[in-house]
């Protein structure tokens, strides 16, 4: 038998198996983590080593530096989840890995390490796609929670409203046309000359400011539940430009605050008319972008006049991390999805 035959039999043993420990990798961006969770849900180790400090010098992620960084750091962040987690290598069932979406060099790096662990220890290996482990950040956050529930997912690389049906069952049910809106956040960041990542720091800034300026989100998606930011976007860059190519004085907290203003209410509006209209009666935010403490003010407010059950992932699992990994692999394995040969290799894009 080779590797794969012998693995076919071990996944489907496992899927039957009390206690499964899954060790999980992501490096689809600038964070290189590698977790170890105990069935879906329990986070024994997530170890996160951020180039946030590295990248923020170019004024945002380097493909190329992210990636030969993630080779420097790999083996480490491995050693240090296995320790923090009590365990050895011996000890874990399966190995779970990012394969897509994200930067591909990047992607490579975690894809290859797992391969490589996986068949040196004889177990099975699950390729997980990023949005699924956003997703299932909200499990590790909320023990309780469990599908149907509608899902607005927000990033730096996808917006959009999922009918979540099962743990690994979704249905698209609007997204963005144009500019995901983390990017958009990243984008404005920009222009105000913050640091990278922007989205944080529009977030804390905004809170100083009033929406006094108005930018608006494009009317034409009204009744849809797709999303365009890249017109607001290019509003704020725009305006920021002309006052200082006229040497104008700007009020930058005062931007952020309008910027976030516009763009939370159009997230908030669509994602809560969907959950009333799906019917599930639960919303969950997932994605770096649910960390926005205005957007998740908005949703928790909105469920809360219309009986609808609010969640979103502690803060430390919003961003990218390998304990959701871990946990979406999980749920992967029980629903019979996921076991990857070793031809695994990594994509760029992977669709929702
Ligand atoms: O999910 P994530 O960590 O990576 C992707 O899968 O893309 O999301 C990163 C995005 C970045 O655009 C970042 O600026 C944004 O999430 N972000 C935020 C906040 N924290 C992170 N955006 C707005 N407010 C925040 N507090
Ligand atoms: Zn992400």
């Amino acid at each position: 038998m080779n590797y794969y035959q012998r693995m076919e039999q071990k996944f489907q043993a496992l899927q039957k198996k009390k206690d499964v420990i899954i060790l999980s990798v992501e490096s689809s961006c600038d964070e290189t983590s590698v977790a170890v969770v105990k069935n879906g849900r329990e986070v024994l180790s997530n170890i996160v080593a951020s180039q946030i400090d590295i990248h923020r010098r170019f004024g945002g992620v380097v493909p190329e530096v992210a990636s030969r960084n993630h080779i420097t750091a790999i083996s480490n962040i491995f050693e240090e989840a296995l320790k923090e987690a009590g365990l050895s290598k011996f000890d874990l069932d399966a190995v779970a890995v990012t394969y897509g979406a994200g930067l591909i060099g990047a992607l490579l790096v975690g894809v290859n390490f797992a391969k490589a662990l996986a068949y040196s220890l004889d177990i099975p290996l699950i390729a997980v796609s990023h949005v699924f482990g956003h997703i299932a950040a909200n499990y590790i956050s909320h023990q309780t929670l469990e599908p149907p529930f509608t899902c607005l997912m927000v990033s730096g690389g996808h917006t959009a409203i999922l009918k979540v049906e099962d743990y690994c069952s979704f249905k698209l049910i609007g997204s963005t046309v144009d500019d995901a809106v983390g990017e958009c956040f990243d984008k404005v960041a920009r222009v105000l000359q913050l640091p990278y990542p922007g989205g944080p720091e529009i977030d804390k800034l905004a809170k100083e400011g009033h929406s006094a300026y108005h930018f608006s989100v494009s009317n034409a998606l009204k009744n849809s539940y797709n999303f365009s930011f890249s017109g607001i976007k290019t509003a704020v860059v725009n305006f920021v430009h002309n006052k200082a190519q006229k040497n104008e004085e700007i009020n930058k907290a005062d931007i952020a605050c309008s910027f976030q203003e516009a763009v939370t209410e159009e997230l908030c509006e669509k994602a809560v008319r969907a959950c009333q209209v799906e019917g599930k009666g639960k919303l969950v935010v997932a994605g770096g972008v649910g960390a926005n403490s205005r957007l998740k003010e908005k949703l928790s407010n909105a469920c809360l006049e219309r009986r609808i059950d609010f969640y979103a992932p502690v803060l430390k699992y919003c961003t990218d991390n390998a304990a959701m990994i871990g946990s979406a692999a999980f749920f992967m394995l029980k629903s019979g999805l996921g076991l990857a040969n070793l031809d695994l290799t990594a994509k760029a894009n992977v669709g929702l």
